[in-house]
């Protein structure tokens, strides 16, 4: 352990990038052995739909080995895939079908079935996929359609659409392009590279031709979101923690750096790269203050908000957050659940269909049960809460933090007991 910290936590495997080793690897010519994988309800349903699509994937304690067939080995579905809860399954694995030269349909439930497609069915089409939805949700319908290359400008800050027109891409009779306005997570680009296609960044904008990957080792690091509720505890219960082994792709640092400018004392270490930065981060005790939020800094912690309120809230002066309508379009719509967390702890803020303000330090006042409607990361958010709340509090149905992190309680308490 680090001389200067109370305690030591290590986050889980990465599911963001856990979703994209898979798909990668089963696109490969050869066997990807995948270190460290996240297994939770979300990557179990990109396993499963690649299962159905006729790839094997051996899991061990520590580590997954995909047998991959190569772009154009995947077998015909028996029946419809099923992407579960997981959007990321669903756009990746649409990007995917797209490619395929047999029809195929994806089907989900529970709060897939609300999210939208449309950002996604129109990048696609645009390639040339014969891609469709039901209304703009869930499920989506594939039909075989050959692919073009395209010159992409995507409107919406999505890593999930940016990745499926690239996976697409791969597929494509020319070159892709995906011009993004604001950089959001770029793990499909950097695992893309590490599997040998011939694919390049600059700024903004990602060029990808199409052709064969290669099978490779994929070590998945920590996941910096699953780490952000112990970040967000340790500072607000004024402890010292010592984060290992976790993520540091500059496009999930939002938070991060937002809570420095905040006057938060985190200390933050690579310690090695390739394909993604990895290494620690420490947190000191300090005082917040208020600050201004930029809706360009909003994707790189767009999964952190709620927990950023929270923060908020026990900072000295006004933060305002601008550019949070994204956050409708989650597990569940976070700017409502967000809002009615905040309620529940006796917090006032003041949401705006584009922005969030909240002026502190507010004490959380807690007390009753707090409904994390069938959200993961609001129910993530509704643990740290609660250990500040000057009543107890009860979270319901917290079982639905199996999405992302199925031991979620079990460490928090540990860390934090
Ligand atoms: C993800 C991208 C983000 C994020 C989600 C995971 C990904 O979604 O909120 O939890 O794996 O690419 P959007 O692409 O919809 O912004």
């Amino acid at each position: 352990m680090s001389k200067h910290a109370d305690k030591t936590y290590t986050p889980p495997p990465d599911k963001a990038i856990t979703h994209r080793a898979l798909i990668i690897a089963a696109l490969a010519d050869g066997t990807t052995r995948v270190f460290n994988p996240s297994i939770c309800e979300d990557t179990l349903a990109t396993a499963a739909c690649l299962k159905k699509l006729g790839i094997r994937i051996k899991f061990s304690k520590t580590s997954l080995q995909v047998k991959g067939l190569g772009l154009k080995g995947l077998k015909k579905p028996a029946g419809p895939l099923n992407a579960g809860q997981s959007g990321t399954t669903m756009r990746l694995m649409a990007g995917v079908l797209a490619g395929q030269d047999f029809d195929s349909v994806i089907k989900g439930h529970g709060s897939l079935l609300k999210r939208p497609m449309t950002r996604l069915t129109k990048p696609l089409s645009a390639m040339g996929a014969r891609v469709s939805s039901s209304g703009g949700r869930p499920p989506l319908k594939i039909s075989c359609a050959p692919l073009t290359g395209a010159c992409l400008k995507l409107s919406v800050p999505s890593a999930q659409v940016k990745s499926a027109a690239l996976l697409a891409g791969l597929y494509a009779g020319g070159r892709t392009s995906v011009t993004e306005r604001v950089k959001t997570r770029d793990h499909t680009e950097r695992l893309l590279k590490h599997l040998r296609a011939k694919i390049k960044t600059s700024g903004l904008k990602t060029v990808l031709e199409p052709g064969a990957l290669k099978a490779g080792r994929i070590k998945i690091p920590g996941d910096i979101s699953s780490a952000a509720p112990f970040i967000a505890a340790a500072l607000l219960l004024g402890r010292t923690l010592l984060i290992r082994e976790v993520g540091l792709n500059p496009a999930r640092l939002g938070l991060v750096k937002t809570l420095q400018r905040m006057g938060a004392r985190l200390k933050v270490k690579v310690k090695r790269s390739g394909p993604e930065p990895v290494g620690e981060i420490i947190i000191f005790p300090a005082k917040l203050k208020g600050v201004k939020i930029a809706p360009d800094e909003i994707p790189a912690m767009i999964d952190e908000l709620a927990l950023l309120a929270l923060l908020a809230a026990s900072a000295k002066g006004k933060t305002v957050i601008r550019g949070i309508t994204e956050l409708r379009h989650k597990e569940s719509d976070r700017i409502k659940t967000t809002s009615a967390l905040l309620r529940r702890l006796g917090v006032k803020a003041a949401f705006k269909t584009d922005s969030l303000t909240i002026t502190g330090p507010q004490k959380l006042l807690g007390g009753g049960s707090i409904e994390t409607f069938n959200d993961h990361r609001v129910a993530m958010a509704a643990a740290v809460g609660s250990l500040l709340a000057e009543k107890p509090v009860k979270i319901k149905n917290a079982g639905c933090v199996k999405k992302s992190y199925p031991g979620f309680f079990h460490d928090f308490k540990k860390v934090f007991q």
